[in-house]
């Protein structure tokens, strides 16, 4: 096990009628503040009507930013980065999924950062160390951004999407009500799954040795999410499977999960590329692109592999060919995406061969590789996109 410093400084506010302590929450913070929204989801379902009631019965002052698009743009950061210091805000709320909190996140670092903002998103020598507060009212689960150090943006003009992670940017609290997610599209449900699925697999994959309990922590946490996401999905208003899908997704992305290890993370890299050439959902691309990282490098640590297929994909170890048991997982990883509805191959997806080596270039810019588990380069990244085809 190597040795690790853990801090997650988010207070979480789980369960039914948690909205309603949100006011109090961020007057702790803020006392002007950036409502910042998605595209129009929490009109229809009464969420902002919830969170308005509890800024307004706390005596909240309070500017809206909504438009936020799923793969959020740059180009919306900057205008909250403008329209902040034009009101003197001074705390962000995020209403909604990882998009939304995304783009607030890259507001309150824009704020207080010495140059364009999308320079940190390039450069991780240029990682912004101060932020505004920001709190979210979460509505999808997935992405784990509302207690993780992560923020995702995609700069349009040019096709690149990119993160920064900071622990500035580790939002106050995350108030978690499962019943805000009953309104999930099947897609949607599905797409959150996959990514919670990712954040534990990219940490699962390690070369370090020694991580018992984390192994066996990732490992459960897991199997909940393999048993219950289809549940939530068959069932939108089950709470309990709504709730049991929701608590994984932020305990996949706390960074608990990856004490004393050291993560992947290529196929999310490779991923970024997808969701920014194509605007697919990146719970989607992942169901693509991590079996065929499966595929290339497993055989690189295969014991780890095997442990895996048998503890959390319960394939029958009497074989004694670990490539036979290796297939066998991916085989009911895949089956396990398309019953949620996801695509596993880029055609699926109605992805052709045009920008593959594109992307695979794209992937590298500005870094020398990807992945830890194995360093890929771009021509890797070309063969795992290969294989995805
Ligand atoms: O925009 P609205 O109208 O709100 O609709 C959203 C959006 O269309 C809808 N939605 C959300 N909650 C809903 C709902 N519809 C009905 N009922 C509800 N309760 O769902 C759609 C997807 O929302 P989005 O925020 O894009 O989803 P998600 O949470 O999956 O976020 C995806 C983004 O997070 C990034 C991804 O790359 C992607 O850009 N990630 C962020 C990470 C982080 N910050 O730590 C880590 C992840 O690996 C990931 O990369
Ligand atoms: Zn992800």
């Amino acid at each position: 096990m190597n040795n690790f410093e853990f801090f997650n400084p988010t207070r979480i506010v789980f369960g039914r009628g948690a909205q309603a302590k949100t006011g109090a929450l961020v007057k702790q913070f803020g006392r002007k503040v950036l409502l910042h929204y998605g595209g129009g989801s929490i009109m229809r379902t009464g969420v902002y009507g919830q969170v308005i009631d509890s800024l307004k019965a706390e005596g909240v002052d309070y500017v809206e930013l909504g438009g936020v698009k799923p793969n959020p743009r740059l180009s919306l950061v900057r205008e909250g980065i403008e329209l902040c210091k034009r009101e003197g805000i001074d705390f962000i709320l995020a209403v909604g999924g990882g998009s939304t909190i995304d783009s607030a996140k890259g507001i309150a670092a824009g704020v207080l950062y010495d140059g364009d903002i999308w320079e940190a998103y390039m450069n991780p020598e240029k990682t912004p160390t101060r932020a505004l507060p920001l709190g979210v009212v979460l509505t999808i689960p997935a992405a784990g951004s509302e207690s993780s150090v992560g923020s995702v943006v995609t700069d349009e003009a040019n096709q690149l999407k990119r993160a920064i992670n900071s622990e500035c940017l580790i939002p106050r609290f995350a108030i978690m009500n499962p019943e805000y997610t009953f309104t999930l599209p099947a897609y949607q449900t599905a797409c959150g799954a996959s990514d919670i699925l990712a954040h534990m697999m990219e940490r699962y994959f390690t070369r370090v040795d020694h991580v018992d309990l984390t192994d066996r922590l990732i490992e459960g946490a897991m199997r909940t999410l393999i048993n219950y996401a289809p549940v939530a999905q068959a069932q939108p208003e089950n709470y309990d499977a709504r709730a049991e899908v929701m608590w994984t997704g932020t305990i996949a992305h706390n960074n608990l999960l990856d004490t004393g290890r050291i993560g992947d993370w290529a196929s999310h890299d490779i991923e970024h590329e997808l969701s920014g050439q194509y605007d697919i959902a990146h719970g989607a691309g992942l169901a693509i692109v991590f079996p065929a990282w499966m595929r290339y490098v497993y055989r690189d640590d295969v014991a780890r592999f095997v442990q895996y297929a048998q503890r959390v994909w319960d394939v029958d170890l009497s074989s004694a060919d670990p490539d036979a048991i290796v297939m066998e997982m991916i085989r009911r990883l895949e089956a396990w995406y398309k019953r949620l509805g996801l695509p596993v191959r880029l055609s699926d997806a109605g992805i052709g061969e045009e920008h593959l080596r594109l992307m695979a270039d794209r992937c590298l810019l500005g870094r020398e590789a990807v992945g830890n588990f194995r360093r890929l380069k771009a021509d890797d990244v070309y063969e795992i996109y290969k294989i995805a085809r």
